[in-house]
């Protein structure tokens, strides 16, 4: 064995040892080597061909890339969750002939990467989560660093709500202590495990905005992030302006399964399958991050307030306009920001910054010359005309500026770097402001392109919906014909009981409704002929549909803590939504628990539900309790014999099961119905 292989193999052992958890890029000449598991892992997502190589006799797995695409590599690992040690080599010249020694010379994790412009791999917020306990629950502390934003959250101490917390925030980093009692391993999320004895409680998160009213507990979740980003490069900064804790008081009560359920945010497998994905035409990433905050974190505003900009907006084309031409050319101030307090910005985002306050003054002007009331426009518009002014002083602003072409002296960088950082604060609030505007123009855009309607938030608890279907159904399928439903509830018919064969339209119904409702309440036009609304107070649903990360539990068990839930947090102001309870139970046990379930949330709740079930026997409840009524989907034969569904719901109760037509066909042949079911004499004897 050469002298050269035992030195590759044992550097790079020595490295992986300290980094178990991330993923090694090794420079070898031109190239980056990935080796061992770290290869198998990743070829297959980067797409590298997997190969392998000898060293010290024994065979490697192996993959490579040329050094020059380094940084499209390391965006692609870091968006799928993983953490990257990169080592570098130089040149040292021994006595005989020269050597190369190797260094580690950047751990890039996904949220740290940021601090790079060339390995910051989204716009989106790129959050840390450091879960805890608390009492008998579990506490979250998401936190972007590099955007300063951080807010706690709560659920249940077990694997299935942990998951959809960590899904539903895209969250790629898990810190949690070596002693804590859920397993959450999943690929694409890198758990990392701290031990006590790593923290250190320290007093330097007392400046954050909040911190006060946290308990110890809550506290240690910060601490944890301190320990982990210390570890990885003792040298970050960041700043984080105030800590939200997320109790719901101020929030409509949304929990996160029905946020994943009725795919408003995240989606497991396709993210053009989301309400964010359709509704989402923010041209800047303070504006895409803002409208993922108000659709998984939706608070109680003055709809009307809201939904009056967005008429305004839609009315006036060339407003429209002017804001997109203004908004295109603003960039991430906050990221900006993350960057200068550690020193790594670059030319780019010096020019990128003039242009951007530049923008967000002629973006104030635009606006303010209009009859539109944004609480933040004031604040706003004295902050950025102070700081453009500022930076104005340093270059000289002319309108037709080839800010690509720009080339900014050093000591001009250096004057307006300091602005930037006596004025953090201050650029802040314009990065707020930005991300309202964009938020707004974004919500306006989509109402208008789809012909949806206003809302009429009215005061009494009717809610109202004609022809309404479901948006993210119509517009990945805009080829296909969409059948438009009515909901029509108030205080006489509160409860729909819904029946129909599979695939007859039951479950997109429940989820349309559920959607209308929501879109209305965060203040957004709705996809239906008309609406009208109160405030509600919460949207609960049991719908099935995250199976697969309920492992260790039952379907059934599931269903039942988030029938607890329902029961729990229903009022006579919320909507609840139930797709087929029971399902993983007997027929009696289903029967019991689905009428119990929606006699408590009918009579004694007094909410309204939409339950559909495969249990006829259910439908008895209309007549014996009133404001229970009973809605269907028919299907039919055809004279060709295929079943044909009309998608429209229709009062009473669907003809009982079809299951022979639907089997006939699926092809099962018709003497499998007419052989004997009891187990035959001579079978018994033997
Ligand atoms: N209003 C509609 N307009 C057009 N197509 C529809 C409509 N409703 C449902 N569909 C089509 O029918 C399919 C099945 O609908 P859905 O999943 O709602 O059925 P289901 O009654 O819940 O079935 P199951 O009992 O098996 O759960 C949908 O994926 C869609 O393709
Ligand atoms: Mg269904």
């Amino acid at each position: 064995m050469s002298e050269k292989e035992l030195d590759i193999i044992s550097q790079y052992n020595e490295v992986k040892r300290a980094n178990m958890d991330k993923i090694v890029l090794f420079k070898i000449g031109a190239f980056y080597e990935i080796i061992g598991n770290d290869a198998i892992k990743i070829a297959p997502i980067l797409n590298l061909k997997e190969t392998s190589k000898k060293y010290r006799g024994q065979m490697f797995p192996m993959c490579g890339f040329p050094v020059g695409a380094q940084s499209e590599y390391v965006r692609r690992l870091l968006e799928n969750g993983f953490s990257i040690v990169i080592v570098n080599e130089k040149e040292i010249s021994g006595k005989v002939k020269q050597k190369r020694e190797r260094f580690v010379s950047d751990i890039v994790t996904p949220s740290i990467s940021h601090l790079q412009e060339e390995f910051s791999y989204s716009q989106n917020s790129s959050y840390i989560a450091s879960i805890g306990m608390l009492n008998k629950n579990a506490a979250i502390l998401f936190i972007d660093i590099s955007v300063g934003e951080s807010f706690i959250e709560y659920c249940l101490p077990n694997r299935d709500s942990l998951m959809k917390k960590l899904f539903l925030y895209e969250a790629k980093e898990v810190l949690i202590k070596d002693d804590f009692p859920v397993n959450i391993d999943i690929f694409g999320i890198n758990v990392i495990r701290i031990s006590n004895s790593m923290i250190c409680e320290n007093d330097c998160i007392q400046n954050i905005n909040g911190v006060q009213n946290l308990t110890h507990s809550e506290k240690m979740l910060f601490w944890q992030v301190l320990c982990y980003i210390e570890n990885i490069n003792p040298d970050v900064k960041f700043s984080i302006n105030s800590i939200e804790k997320r109790y719901n008081h101020n929030q409509i009560y949304i929990p996160t399964s029905t946020i994943l359920n009725l795919n408003i945010a995240s989606d497991k497998i396709r993210n053009n399958n989301t309400l964010f994905y359709l509704l989402n035409k923010t041209l800047t990433p303070m504006g895409a991050r803002m409208l993922k905050s108000i659709l998984t974190q939706p608070k109680q505003i003055n709809i009307n307030e809201r939904l009056d900009i967005i008429e305004y907006l839609i009315r006036k084309e060339d407003l429209m306009n002017d804001i997109a031409q203004n908004l295109r050319n603003i960039y991430d101030f906050d990221r900006l920001i993350f960057r200068l307090i550690n020193k790594t910005p670059n030319k780019n985002d010096f020019i990128k910054f003039i242009q951007s306050i530049y923008h967000s003054v002629e973006l104030i002007n635009v606006l303010l010359l209009e009859r539109l009331f944004i609480s933040e426009i004031n604040i706003a518009s004295s902050y950025g005309k102070q700081i453009f002014q500022e930076i104005s002083s340093i270059i000289p602003y002319s309108d037709n500026i080839e800010f690509q072409d720009y080339d900014i002296p050093l000591d001009k960088i250096k004057a307006i770097s300091d602005i930037i950082r006596d004025n953090i604060v201050l650029i802040k609030k314009i990065s707020n402001f930005i991300g309202v505007i964009d938020t707004l123009y974004s919500l306006s855009f989509c109402s208008k392109e789809n012909n949806w309607v206003r809302p009429q938030i009215i005061e009494n608890d009717e809610i109202y919906i004609k022809n309404g279907y479901h948006p993210i159904y119509k517009s990945l399928f805009s080829d296909t014909k969409v059948v438009e439903n009515d909901y029509i509830s108030d205080k006489k018919n509160r409860t729909f009981i819904i029946t129909g064969t599979n695939m007859s339209g039951k479950s997109l119904y429940l989820k349309q409704v559920g959607l209308i409702c929501f879109m209305s309440q965060i203040g957004c036009y709705v996809p239906c002929s008309e609406m009208k609304i109160g405030k509600l107070s919460a949207i609960i649903s049991r719908i099935g549909g995250f199976d697969a990360m309920e492992d260790g539990k039952s379907t059934f068990y599931v269903e039942l803590e988030e029938i607890a839930d329902m029961i729990y947090h229903a009022d006579d102001n919320s909507l609840c939504l139930i797709d087929e309870l029971g399902r993983g139970a007997s027929f009696e046990d289903g029967l019991e628990i689905s009428t119990k379930v929606l006699v408590h949330l009918h009579k004694y709740a007094k909410t309204r539900v939409l339950c559909s079930s495969h249990i006829y026997q259910i439908t008895e409840l209309e007549g014996k309790i009133s404001g229970i009524t009973n809605y269907h989907f028919k299907a039919n034969i055809n004279i060709h014999g295929t079943l044909e569904f009309t998608y429209l719901l229709e009062k009473g109760t669907a003809k009982q099961s079809i299951l022979k037509e639907i089997a006939r066909i699926a092809g099962i042949p018709e003497f499998f119905w007419n052989q004997d079911n009891i187990a035959d004499n001579e079978d018994m004897k033997s």
